[in-house]
């Protein structure tokens, strides 16, 4: 089986893309979504999205990083895939599964799956354009409103040449809401003569478990749960395997969250904090540290301010540890 790092705008960058990809478990990591509209982006534009170009497309653990696109005008698209590709991507992927207003106010992402025509065209123009030796891949959602047009969207994109397909399992309009339906997927494999991925709501190893009976899939792309457990690519590898695998500990996470912080975080002084509070706040979801450090730090918008309440917290932790320990 393989696992994939799901690209989330906003929070999963490449400093944490080197930070969970260092922990293990991760076959391959997504860019935040490139938005193409009507010209070709420069070099410094994917370079920004993907440090990683600097290092042969992959993360210092070797994980290789595809870039994103997400557009509606198929040679604009395809201008810009060639361009990634050019710069040494190793993969393009293209979203069709975004469900925000103003992206799809502007005909990019999940309303696109209402037409699946333009969405085959989509994939087609990227695909006759980029070098066959680049794979070119695809994340859908259901449907837009319903899934009554599953069937449709994904014979196109695989008639339209995709490597692989990864299916956000719910529709647009289920957002990000519990369930994810895995079963729907298995309505499509019969048609999908490509590798599927699943998604949507894995967040420890039984659910992965469960995505994989229940999508008849191997591989599984995990979003939330790998911020809220940075460690799940490792344990989901484990126990396929059958191996032993440490899980981490709320003061080894502590670590990475200040790294996370000095690397990512600091440098728009509009929004000092913004990616690390959004990742304390799925981390809290399994550590109780998590949650403590988050509504310290949450009111917080100075750098200094933020260092002093990691550092307190970690003080504060320890000595904890050594009480308990006595
Ligand atoms: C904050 C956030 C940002 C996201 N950004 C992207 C994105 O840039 N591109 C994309 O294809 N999906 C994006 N997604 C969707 C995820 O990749 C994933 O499909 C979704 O979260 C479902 O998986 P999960 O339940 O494991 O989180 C985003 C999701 C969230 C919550």
């Amino acid at each position: 089986m393989r696992v994939l790092l799901a690209p989330m705008q906003g929070v999963v960058d490449h400093a944490m893309r080197e930070l969970l990809t260092g922990l293990g478990g991760y076959d391959r990591c997504v860019t935040e979504f490139v938005r193409v509209t009507d010209h070709r982006f420069p070099e410094r534009v994917f370079q920004r999205y993907s440090p990683e170009l600097n290092q042969g497309g992959r993360t210092i653990a070797g994980t290789p990083v595809f870039i994103q696109l997400l557009g509606s005008d198929p040679k604009w698209m395809a201008v810009n895939a060639v361009e990634a590709a050019k710069l040494g991507a190793p993969g393009i992927d293209l979203n069709f599964g975004c469900p925000a207003k103003t992206v799809n106010r502007s005909d990019g992402g999940s309303v696109l799956l209402q037409e699946p025509k333009r969405v085959a065209s989509i994939v087609a123009a990227v695909r006759n354009e980029v070098d066959e030796s680049i794979p070119v891949t695809a994340k859908i959602r259901l449907g837009y409103k319903d899934s009554s047009l599953l069937q449709d969207i994904v014979a196109g994109i695989v008639e339209a040449g995709a490597t692989e397909l990864c299916i956000h399992a719910r529709t647009r309009d289920d957002g990000y809401k519990p369930p994810a339906h895995w079963s729907h997927i298995k309505r499509v494999l019969g048609i999908a003569h490509i590798p599927v991925i699943a998604n949507g709501e894995i967040w420890n190893t039984n659910d992965a478990q469960q995505a994989q009976a229940e999508s008849g899939c191997q591989d599984v792309m995990l979003g939330r749960g790998a911020l809220a457990c940075p460690d799940l690519g490792r344990q989901i590898k484990s126990q396929f395997n059958n191996s032993k695998t440490e899980v981490l500990a709320w003061m080894q996470i502590l670590d990475s969250v200040e790294a996370f912080f000095d690397q990512s975080d600091q440098w728009s002084p509009r929004y000092v904090g913004n990616r690390t509070k959004q990742w304390l706040a799925y981390l809290k979801r399994q550590y109780e540290g998590a949650d403590i450090l988050f509504h310290k730090v949450k009111g917080l918008t100075k750098v200094g301010q933020i260092k002093e309440a990691i550092q307190l917290h970690r003080e504060v932790q320890n000595k904890r540890e050594v009480i308990e320990c006595a």
